[in-house]
């Protein structure tokens, strides 16, 4: 795994948006894979930017994103859809049918599961995959214990899961306990994938994705095969990993061409 260490939340997603718009300049009818969540909304901030700066076009991009609630309409503030619409999609040039966010209210969820695996491949694959990292590992909405090689499917939200994000609902009975997710498996097949982190509560489970053994216990962990995953985290998420200082002097030694592309 490539390993980048910087000081802030906010470097930490200026760095992110930088690996994204690179990879739009070089093919500007790239496939995304967007994740959702608190950790990524400075991302879209900086892409943003960036088309309204400098022009970055998503006008032949298409986007899948991880996951979505189960049971939420489409214009639920804590809908997946909602939440992407009014943070990222709205503000840039990207078409309203490139973009693709599972169905957490398909009259088939099993179905739609099946052909969002479809739809995935029919786009020609995923070049770039974003992800967020759970407190407890968690990697899309796939939780501890899950199949480390599992496929986009209908999933239940651990306890721990269901804690950190309580604050999103005005009450527990609103929350939804299960949700569509990509599989594991599914993750594992895009070119790159790119974990962000940010948050002292995220110490751990980095610790566990980077430097722990492939478990189940950490369904992050599993990125430890994929050929081509950058862990980007704040000095707090950092700081429970016993060897930053190999991190920083493979960055520091990396040649020209292998830095953020
Ligand atoms: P967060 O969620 O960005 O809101 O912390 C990350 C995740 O659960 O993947």
């Amino acid at each position: 795994m490539e390993v980048i260490i910087r000081d802030s939340a906010e470097e930490v997603s200026i760095l992110g948006a930088q690996i994204v718009a690179n990879l739009l300049r070089r093919k500007p009818r790239c496939v995304l894979g967007l994740a959702t969540g608190r950790t990524p909304l400075l991302l879209y901030a900086e892409l943003i930017r960036l088309h309204q700066a400098e022009k970055l076009d998503f006008s032949s991009v298409s986007t899948f994103n991880l996951d979505e609630y189960v049971g939420l309409p489409h214009d639920h503030p804590q809908s997946y859809q909602f939440y992407m619409r009014e943070n990222f999609f709205r503000h840039v040039n990207i078409l309203e049918e490139s973009t693709h966010v599972p169905d957490g209210c398909a009259a088939d969820l099993r179905l739609h599961c099946l052909e969002y695996e479809a739809a995935i491949k029919e786009a020609g694959g995923i070049d770039l995959q974003l992800l967020g990292i759970g407190s407890n590992g968690h990697i899309g909405f796939n939780e501890p214990t899950g199949s480390l090689s599992s496929r986009t499917w209908i999933k239940i939200l651990s306890e721990k899961t269901l804690k950190d994000n309580a604050g999103h609902f005005r009450t527990p009975e609103e929350q939804p306990q299960h949700v569509v997710t990509m599989g594991i498996g599914t993750i594992l097949e895009a070119a790159h994938c790119v974990v962000l982190a940010c948050g002292v509560q995220k110490s751990s489970a980095v610790k566990a994705m980077i430097e722990g053994p492939v478990s189940s216990m950490c369904p992050a962990s599993a990125l430890q095969f994929h050929p081509r995953t950058t862990v980007i985290a704040d000095a707090a998420a950092s700081a429970r990993m016993d060897h930053p200082e190999h991190y920083r002097w493979i960055e520091q030694h990396k040649l020209a061409w292998q830095k953020y592309s």
